[in-house]
């Protein structure tokens, strides 16, 4: 077993457990029999969920996984995954249901129903193909929290062309390699967005981005905030001009069930973000399905909010496609949870009457910090499940979400997955499962994950080792963009002839067989919820003039899961590595890759840890990371380099 952060080894105490209520579970969508059916004929099972959508042709066959690890999902089966979204709600009668709350950080907002969303994705529909946009193009998208973020994802997915979303908050560089890799034709923004109070750029970086880009044809603009931004009148259109002009009617066509969906990058533990990709019918059905029974949705009563950034892929799957296939009424909120005060959040759930909340333990333990005062101003009455992503939630945070977010009785799900994984894989049911603060627990209905060890065996329960997925899954990503040789090396070649999928996670079972996540295994570190590579940000350090080497690692942080601590080692004499020097490099990194990834600490240092073969030992830096007591070095080339180390770091240097 690999290296466990030592900040997660309270999980394995905790035992208490939280059965669900009888009143609960009287009205669950899911009950304990689902498991057995999905263990009994695992096709059969997701077949029976595949008809929760709206199909042109129906499938001849669930699953061909002939091409393994290329599978295909409900072959000859063909949908429109926006017309399954939005239309056919409004065809059954729901048009003047609220869609989307949309709430603006400045307090503005906008109620858009079914009816109103058919028509805003027809006319962006019918823009897209006004530019030429057809089938399989690419189309890339930095916007923030707005409406026409999920109306131009959806206008995409309804003309068959793959939508690339780029979180706003990455870097200009960051967003050209997106760009490049997927060679997008348009790119969609926003003239600039409204973050704590204050409008900040987001045209301009995007113009900086596309210097010379040469696959891009178009700029689509959205005005946000107003300020000026210049236009070029070759490649820019504003949104309003160009959107606002089209007809609202526009016919969707039926796509292939394995027809691409969309590509959304991702962190992996090479410098180069990999373009993972997901396709139509089986995305569609397992978002769908998961969204229903892990929160318990009830369409036209719940209120729903998932508080991820479209950027990510929780976005994706739980505000735009899952919940729209459901006929959700949600809230979009634009801002960030502190604008203006620390309750906007419970402001917000009071005012729609949210039932149904899906956040990071990273905003859990930062409202934590806050105080338990703040949500106690606020009626959270209407709150019935609470949902956690992104990172192993420790019990502490687990607690705390139940008894002053959900008021001692609204059940937590902690959901494990992952953006290749598409959708919710490990999770407890509200009113099926006993739940345990700080466990993901069980595979869910018609999911098979295990715990296995080096040799790929599964182990005992009480055992530990890594996180495999035995079988496939709808909505398991069908390759990274343009490298399947890359596909099959990352995530099928450590247990290939198991034929597993390897999540890159540790994980344990404990006495009763579920499963407690450990965090990851590999050079990827968590930073609240955001996954960043460690090689990424060594890249972006030692592109720096001054930097001659560099490592990270990812430390234990009380807030934010993980922080980026770097050792740097400067070059010649150039520079003395004080204060400022140290200041200029972690701007340099937010520069290069984006403010997430600005480190938390940067040291400089006069040598690394390594093996004999020069392999940087991330374990010893860790220690000095964590300021413990530096564990074993007798593998070290020069066992004194870590002496060399704290000696310098001990004398500030
Ligand atoms: C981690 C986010 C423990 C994990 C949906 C995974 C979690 C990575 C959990 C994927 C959880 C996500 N418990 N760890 N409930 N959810 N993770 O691709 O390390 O941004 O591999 O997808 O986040 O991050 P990604």
């Amino acid at each position: 077993m690999t290296e466990q952060s030592p900040g997660l080894s309270n999980l394995l105490t905790e035992n208490r457990t939280f059965p669900p209520s009888a009143e609960f579970a009287a009205q669950a969508n899911a009950t304990a029999e689902w498991y057995e059916r999905g263990d009994a004929d695992r096709e059969a099972f997701w077949a029976e969920q595949a008809e929760r959508l709206t199909w042109d042709t129906k499938w001849s066959r669930v699953l061909d996984w002939s091409g393994a690890p290329f599978a295909k999902w409900f072959v000859g089966g063909k949908l429109n995954v926006a017309y399954n979204c939005v239309d056919r709600h409004v065809e059954a009668g729901h048009g003047d249901q609220v869609a989307i709350h949309w709430v603006g950080e400045p307090g503005d907002t906008r109620d858009i129903t079914y009816a109103q969303l058919k028509d805003d994705v027809s006319r962006a529909a019918n823009a897209l193909l006004s530019l030429g946009v057809k089938a399989h193009d690419r189309v890339a998208i930095q916007l923030q929290m707005i409406p026409e973020a999920i109306v131009a994802m959806l206008a995409c997915a309804r003309i068959g062309a793959l939508h690339s979303v780029v979180f706003g908050g990455f870097s200009p560089a960051a967003l050209r390699s997106r760009v490049d890799d997927a060679a997008a034709k348009i790119v969609i923004t926003s003239d600039g967005q409204f973050r704590r109070g204050k409008a900040a750029p987001m045209k301009a970086n995007v113009d900086q981005a596309l210097e010379g880009a040469e696959s891009v044809e178009k700029v689509i603009v959205v005005r946000r905030t107003g300020e000026d931004v210049p236009m070029d009148p070759e490649r820019d259109v504003w949104w309003h001009d160009l959107v606002d002009a089209q007809s609202p009617e526009h016919t969707p066509e039926a796509f292939d069930s394995e027809h691409p969906l969309f590509i959304l990058y991702t962190s992996g533990t090479t410098g180069r973000p990999k373009g993972i990709l997901h396709t139509s019918g089986g995305y569609l059905t397992q978002v769908a399905y998961t969204h229903h029974v892990v929160f318990d949705h009830k369409p036209g009563r719940d209120v729903y909010w998932c508080t991820a950034d479209i950027g990510w892929v929780t976005g994706h799957s739980y505000i735009v496609y899952g919940p729209l296939a459901n006929r959700v009424t949600q809230v979009v909120y634009e801002g960030t949870p502190n604008t203006p005060h620390e309750g906007r959040h419970w402001e917000i759930i009071q005012n729609y009457k949210v039932s149904i909340y899906y956040t990071a333990p990273t905003l859990i333990r930062t409202f934590m910090k806050w105080g338990d005062d703040i949500p106690a101003q606020y009626d959270l009455s209407s709150l019935r499940v609470l949902g956690s992503v992104g990172e192993p939630i420790n019990p502490e945070a687990w607690i705390w979400y139940r008894e002053h977010i959900g008021a001692g009785k609204a059940p937590v799900v902690d959901t494990w997955w992952q953006t290749e994984t598409g959708a919710i894989m490990i999770s407890p049911l509200p009113g099926v499962t006993a739940t345990k603060p700080g466990s993901a627990q069980t595979p869910l209905p018609g999911i098979s994950a295990i715990v296995v060890d080096d040799t790929g065996k599964e182990v005992p329960h009480g055992g530990g080792g890594y996180l495999v997925l035995d079988k496939p899954w709808p909505s398991m990503l069908r390759g990274i963009w343009g490298d399947d040789e890359r596909f099959k090396e990352t995530y099928w070649s450590r247990f290939a002839d198991q034929g597993y999928y390897f999540a890159g996670d540790g994980a344990k079972y404990d006495d009763d067989g579920d499963i407690w996540l450990l965090g990851r295994v590999d050079d990827v570190m968590n930073v609240s919820g955001h996954r960043i590579s460690t090689t990424e940000v060594e890249s972006a350090l030692v592109s720096h003039p001054t930097v001659a080497e560099a490592a990270v690692v990812g430390a234990t942080d009380p807030t934010t899961g993980q922080g980026i601590v770097a050792f740097v080692i400067l070059r010649g004499n150039a520079v003395d590595g004080g204060e400022e020097a140290v200041q200029e490099l972690r701007n340099h990194v937010a520069k290069e890759i984006g403010p997430i990834a600005k480190p938390r600490q940067i040291m400089v240092v006069p040598e690394l840890p390594k093996t004999r073969s020069g392999k940087i030992m991330r374990r010893l830096l860790r220690d000095v990371a964590e300021n413990r007591q530096i564990g074993d070095v007798t593998t070290l080339a020069d066992s004194s380099v870590m002496d060399l180390i704290s000696a310098g770091l001990k004398s500030g240097k």
